[in-house]
Parts: C-alpha cells; structure tokens; sequence
C-alpha cells in the first residue's frame, strides 16, 4: 500500500537522520558550551574581566598580545593552552618558535588571571580557557564585538616547537593562497580568514618583519611607505625590534580601520596588503569598509570557530594547577 510504504521510508529517514546528528555531536567541538563551569565555578567569567580590565587599562597594547595568544595556541594542535608550557627536559615549547620568539606575549597576565580562578574554584578552570575568555574580554575593553565563549577545553601535556614552527602560524610574507590554506588547515574559511585578520586592527609589529614591505613593495601609499621607513632602517639587522602600528589610524582601538588601511594600500605587513591586491578576497574587504556591523558579526562567529579547533574534552588532557607546567 503506498501509505503504509511512504511512513515505512519516513522511518528510515528519521533514524538515519538521528544518526546522522549523534554522529556530529560527538565530534569533539561539539562538547563546549557556554554554561560549561556555570555549576562549577560561577564568577569564572567576572575573575578572567577583572585581570584583564586592570592589565589592558594600564597597557593598551595588552589586549592585542592577550588576543593573539588565543590564535597561536589555537593553530598549533588546536586550542589546548600548549602555548603557555615553559620548555621542559622532556620538550621544547612553542615559545621560542618562530612566530612567538620575542613576540608572543601575555604570559604574566594569563598567571595572575589563573592564580585569581584558582583561589575561587581550585582544579577547575582550564588554562585554554582562560586564554580563551581573556581574548573575548581583550576585544570587548578595546571597543569591539563581545560574544559568548565555548568552554570545556583541557590542557595539553605537551607543546610542540616544531608544530608551532612548522608553517601552521601563517607567516607575514604569505601570499593569498597561503593565507587561506593555512586557515583552511584549521576549519577555517576564506570568509573566517579576512574577518579575523581584522585583529590588526589592534597591536604591533617589529620592524624586521614589516622591513622588506616598506622599503621594497610597489602597492603601498608612498607617504605611509617613508613613515614607516623612518621607524625601520632598511639595513638588515638594524633596528629590528623597533616597533610600528598595525593600523596607523587608531593602533588602540578595535574598529574597521584595518580594512579602510588595505584600501589605501597602508597594510603594514606583506600579509595584510595580499588581502586587498586585486584577488579574490578585495570584495570582502570593501564589504568590512563600508559596514562595521558586519565585520564585527563576522568576527565574532570566526572567533568562536577558531576557539573550536581540535580541543582537548572528556577524560583528554588535564587541567593544568600552573599555566607554565604540566601537573606533576
Ligand atoms: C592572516 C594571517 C596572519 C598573519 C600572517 C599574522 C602575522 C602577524 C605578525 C607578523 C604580527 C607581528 C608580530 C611581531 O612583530 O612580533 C602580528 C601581530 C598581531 N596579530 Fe597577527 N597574523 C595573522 C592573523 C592574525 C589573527 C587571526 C589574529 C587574531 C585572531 C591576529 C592577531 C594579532 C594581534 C592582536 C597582533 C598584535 C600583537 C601585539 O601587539 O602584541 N593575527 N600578526
Ligand atoms: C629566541 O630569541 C633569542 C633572543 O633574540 C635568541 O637568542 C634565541 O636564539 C631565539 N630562540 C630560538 C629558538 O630561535
Ligand atoms: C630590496 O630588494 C633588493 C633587490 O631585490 C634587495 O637587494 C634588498 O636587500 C631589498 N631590501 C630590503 C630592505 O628588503
């Protein structure tokens, strides 16, 4: 009978699409919530605001090198605070890779956020979680978008040196393709990829990694170009610490400038200006100019996406009583 026979197929449907959705929500990413220590350590969120509000307010800065942390860990065997790990006799961290030597920064003031979970709620809140909550607070105090932060990760027993150098971090003078396989690695999307570069938006970059842009590139303004130059000797090996802006316009505050900076060719790294030279990403960057609201939505969901990447959940890692140390 063709009643009885569509119901019967309607059955099957049904139960392979609740399969389908079993399937996915054991997918690790999917065990984060946002209530996740809601039982366990309530003021979570109000001890992670109040370290970061008096770190960022007495440095500006602060909040860009507590956003970028969340990235470097998270690109590296996802988002599992191995960033944070102290080189051991067992390992060498991620540290004094390439792309955190004498830059990554913040460590200090994810200590003083861990020491202040400890004392209300011992053993329970995750390193790669504070970094996590920290980044969101860091962008908020700065004037951008807040959103709600997916909890629940757990800490590596180990870093990676040669994870964290092997070409995971994108590196300054990535072309666009780079770029968006890089990201592509990590679950991310071409679309995730030019919202999240927004962050340059905020902080700063050495002169060593912005030199051969400034004094070598033909799609830069000419006046930004001899600014920056000034900062920045072209000699190799002179003045490569000297720090600049990301975004020359307003360096402390999380805007849509960094886009508006693409458009004028006055991306400071080689990175910055590949998303804005003629490819397949220029309309994105146009759409970021002219509407702030959608970047900062697009930046709120790429930041949840990235605080998705491969966490450590169940009865995986550890929570870690010293942010530097595996516990012993
Ligand atoms: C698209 C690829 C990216 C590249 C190639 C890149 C590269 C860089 C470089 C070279 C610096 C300067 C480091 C130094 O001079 O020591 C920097 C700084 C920074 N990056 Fe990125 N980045 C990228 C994406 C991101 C993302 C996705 C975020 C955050 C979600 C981010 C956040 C930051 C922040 C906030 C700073 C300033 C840090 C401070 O002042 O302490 N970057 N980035
Ligand atoms: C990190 O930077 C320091 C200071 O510039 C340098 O002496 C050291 O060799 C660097 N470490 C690595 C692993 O490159
Ligand atoms: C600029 O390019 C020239 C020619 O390739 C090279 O010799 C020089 O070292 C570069 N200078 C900088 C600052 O990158």
């Amino acid at each position: 009978m063709a009643a009885s026979s569509s119901s019967y197929s309607m059955v099957i449907v049904t139960v392979v699409v609740a399969c389908l959705v079993l399937l996915m929500s054991s997918s690790s990413s999917a065990q984060l919530s946002t209530n996740f220590y809601s039982k366990t350590c309530p003021n979570v969120f109000s001890a992670v605001k109040s370290v970061v509000r008096s770190a960022v307010s007495k440095e500006k800065r602060m909040g860009a090198s507590l956003l970028r942390l969340h990235f470097h860990d998270c690109f590296v065997n996802g988002c599992d605070g191995s960033i944070l790990l102290d080189d051991t006799s067992s390992f060498k961290g991620e540290k004094t890779a390439g792309p955190n030597n004498n830059s990554a920064r913040g460590f200090n003031v994810i200590d003083d956020i861990k020491s202040k979970v400890e004392q209300d709620c011992p053993g329970v809140v995750s390193c790669a979680d504070i970094v996590a909550i920290a980044a969101r607070d860091s962008v908020e105090f700065l004037g951008g978008p807040s959103w709600n932060v997916k909890l629940g990760r757990r800490d590596s027993k180990t870093a990676s040196f040669s994870g964290a150098n092997g070409g995971r971090i994108p590196s300054p003078v990535s072309s666009l393709s780079t770029l968006i396989s890089t990201f592509q690695a990590v679950g991310l999307s071409t679309k995730d990829m030019v919202a999240l570069s927004g962050s340059h938006t905020i902080g700063q970059a050495r002169c060593v990694l912005f030199r051969a842009r400034v004094h070598n590139e033909s799609n830069i303004d000419s006046s930004f170009a001899t600014k920056r130059q000034g900062g920045c000797p072209s000699a190799s090996g002179s003045g490569d610490n000297n720090l600049a802006a990301l975004d020359l316009q307003s360096p402390t505050a999380f805007d849509n400038n960094y886009y508006k900076n693409l458009i004028g060719k006055k991306g400071l790294l080689h990175s910055d200006q590949e998303l804005y030279n003629g490819g397949s990403t220029n309309s994105l960057v146009e759409t970021y100019n002219k509407n702030p609201n959608t970047f900062s939505s697009d930046f709120a969901a790429a930041m949840i996406k990235m605080g998705d990447i491969s966490p450590l959940t169940g009865s995986n890692g550890q929570i870690r009583n010293n942010c530097r140390k595996v516990n012993s």
